[in-house]
Parts: C-alpha cells; structure tokens; sequence
C-alpha cells in the first residue's frame, strides 16, 4: 500500500471507531498537594530522549475532571487506599514454609523508599529486567516458601503500591543506558508500532493526539508514575500491564500478556518518558 492510500484507510478505520477528535484541550492549570502536604510534581520538562517530541511532560491527574481529580487530594478519599491498609497487613504477617513476614526480614516498609523511581532495573547478577512484581515475587517463592502473587491481583498491586507510596513525591528516575538499554530500545520500538486493526501506536494516541479527546476519554500522555492507579471503572487497584493490555485491545488487536518480556520492556520505555514526574500511587483516574 502506499503512503496516501495507507493514511486514508487508517483515516476511515479511525473515523468509523468513533475515534472523535474534538478540539485540543490540553492539561489543565490545577496543581496537586496531598493530605495537603505531599508536594506532586505533575509538570516538568521533558527528559532529553523526548526533547524533539515534548517540552514538557503532565501527570495524567491533569487531564480528568475536578471531581476524580479531588479524590487523589486526600488519602481518606482515595479509593485505592483500602488495598494498600491490606497490603500493609500482609506485610507483616509470616506466610510461606520458611515462617517470616516481608517486615522479618526488611524491617518497616518505608526502609523501601527511593526504590519505586528506579524500577523497574536491570539485576546485575542475571541480567534480567526486574519489575517491582519480579521483586515481590521472587521473595515470596525463593525467600519466604510462599505462593506467587497473581500479577494483577489486589494481594500484589497493593504491595506494589504499598512500597510506591513510601516514594510518593519523588521523581521518577530509571535508568535507561548500560544494560538497559536494549530493553529500553525494545520498548521504544513497541512504542512506535501500529497495533490492530486501527493501525494504532501508543504514539499515535499519547504523543500525537493528548489533549484531545477520544470518545468520551480526555487522552493524557499516557504516563505511569501514578501505577498502580485506582481506576473507578473497575472499581480496584490496576497493574501497568493491565492497563497497556486495555490499550492494545481497544486497537483490535491481540495482546501481550501481563508478566511477558514484551511488557517488561514496554513498561522501562514508557517509565522513562515520565522520568522527573513525581510517584504519586495510588493515583485516581477514570
Ligand atoms: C527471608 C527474608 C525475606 C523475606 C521474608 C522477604 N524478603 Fe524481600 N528481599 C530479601 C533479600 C535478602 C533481598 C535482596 C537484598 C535486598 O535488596 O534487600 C530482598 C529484596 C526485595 C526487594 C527488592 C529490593 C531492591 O532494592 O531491589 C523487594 C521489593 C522486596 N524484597 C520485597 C519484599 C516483600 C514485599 C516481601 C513480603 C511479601 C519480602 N520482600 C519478603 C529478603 C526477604
Ligand atoms: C486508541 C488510543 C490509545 C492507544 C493506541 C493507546 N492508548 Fe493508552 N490510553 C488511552 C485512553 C483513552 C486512556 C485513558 C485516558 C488517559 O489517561 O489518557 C489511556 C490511558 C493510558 C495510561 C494511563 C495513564 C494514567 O495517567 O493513568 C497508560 C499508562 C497508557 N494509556 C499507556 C499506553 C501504551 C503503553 C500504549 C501502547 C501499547 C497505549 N496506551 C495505547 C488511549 C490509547
């Protein structure tokens, strides 16, 4: 197909989704204090590797509404802070054959701060990319005797937020360079990839068109500082892989599964774009 006809199909396939574009909206001015004494960075410039697509980079809080907005303002509103009580619970409870709790070995779960900006990384010893889930996961079966928490399920999106919460405010920083960088190149290319029958990229939507909106969805960079995020839709705490699979799906495509290599890699890239926007899980979005 050449070029022409290629963006006149993707146009009728696009205008035939519903996939209105209404006029740019962009983020709004509002500015977000937690419990009304955690500063978040909701707006910074971009890292270097977006300098020639972004100036600067907006937390999706920016673009939803007041009423969703307010529900992340103050920890006994939020939702999600229910799953993180229970994380905390399962936190110091031993499990497992080995008898010890997360607390027996680590001490208090805020000895875990300044560990979400960097994840996931890269471990030194097996050269594999970790995510925060790998790292739970990898306690629970080959340190504590225990079952693997289903990576998606509340047991583990709450301890990830637990542990997320102990970092709220600080920057995003992960590595991308040395090691990283073939999984960081791997999912800077999935980034790029039309997906579906919508031939859509996550670019397409969160580079091209954020601001605008998509059906009834004011479309955000696409950023996941605020993972896990408390959505209102599904009414619990959703995984990053959760949520990239809603994505691709909504292109009509096949996914990737959570957990898979494949998402690994797509979860570094799209951390790096938010790199210097404050942790802020459990965020609230639509
Ligand atoms: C038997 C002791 C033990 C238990 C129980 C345990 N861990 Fe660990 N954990 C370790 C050790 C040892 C490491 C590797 C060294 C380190 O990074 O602290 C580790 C590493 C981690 C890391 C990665 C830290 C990093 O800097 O990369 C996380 C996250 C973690 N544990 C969370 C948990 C959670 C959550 C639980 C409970 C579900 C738990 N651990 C239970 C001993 C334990
Ligand atoms: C057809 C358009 C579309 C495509 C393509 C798309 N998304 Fe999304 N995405 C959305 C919409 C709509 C939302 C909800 C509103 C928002 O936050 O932007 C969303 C939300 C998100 C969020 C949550 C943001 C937050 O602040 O909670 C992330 C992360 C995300 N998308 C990542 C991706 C990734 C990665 C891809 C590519 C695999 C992708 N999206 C592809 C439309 C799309």
């Amino acid at each position: 197909m050449n070029k022409a006809s290629k963006s006149a199909s993707y146009i009728a396939l696009v205008a035939a989704s519903a996939f209105a574009v209404a006029a740019h909206a962009g983020p709004d001015e509002d500015s977000l204090t937690i419990n009304g004494e955690t500063e978040i960075v909701t707006e910074t410039a971009a890292p270097d590797h977006l300098s020639d697509v972004f100036d600067t980079i907006y937390s999706g809080w920016r673009f939803r509404t007041d009423e969703t907005q307010s529900l992340e303002m103050d920890d006994f509103d939020n939702p999600g802070m229910l799953t993180v009580d229970a994380a905390m619970e399962a936190y110091a409870t031993a499990e497992g054959t080995v008898g010890e709790s997360c607390q027996g070995c680590h001490e208090g779960v805020e000895t875990f701060a300044g560990l979400t900006p960097t994840m996931p990384k890269v471990d030194e010893e097996t050269g594999k990319l970790v995510t925060m889930e790998d790292a739970i996961n990898d306690c629970r079966t080959e340190r504590m005797g225990a079952d693997a928490w289903k990576w998606s399920g509340d047991d583990m999106q709450g301890m990830v937020a637990l542990i997320g919460l102990q970092s709220r405010g600080m920057p995003m920083n992960v590595a991308i360079d040395g090691p990283a960088a073939p999984f960081w190149e791997q999912g800077k290319e999935m980034y790029y990839t039309r997906y579906g029958q919508l031939e859509l990229s996550c670019a397409n939507c969160h580079e091209d068109n954020y601001g605008n909106m998509i059906r009834a969805d004011h479309l955000s960079q696409g950023q996941t500082n605020g993972f896990p995020t408390y959505r209102l839709k599904q009414a619990k705490l959703i995984s990053k892989h959760n949520r990239f699979r809603g994505c691709i799906r909504d292109t009509r495509a096949e996914t990737f599964a959570e957990g898979s290599d494949e998402f690994r890699a797509l979860e570094l890239y799209v951390a790096s774009r938010g790199n210097g926007l404050s942790v802020e899980t459990p965020a609230v979005r639509q």
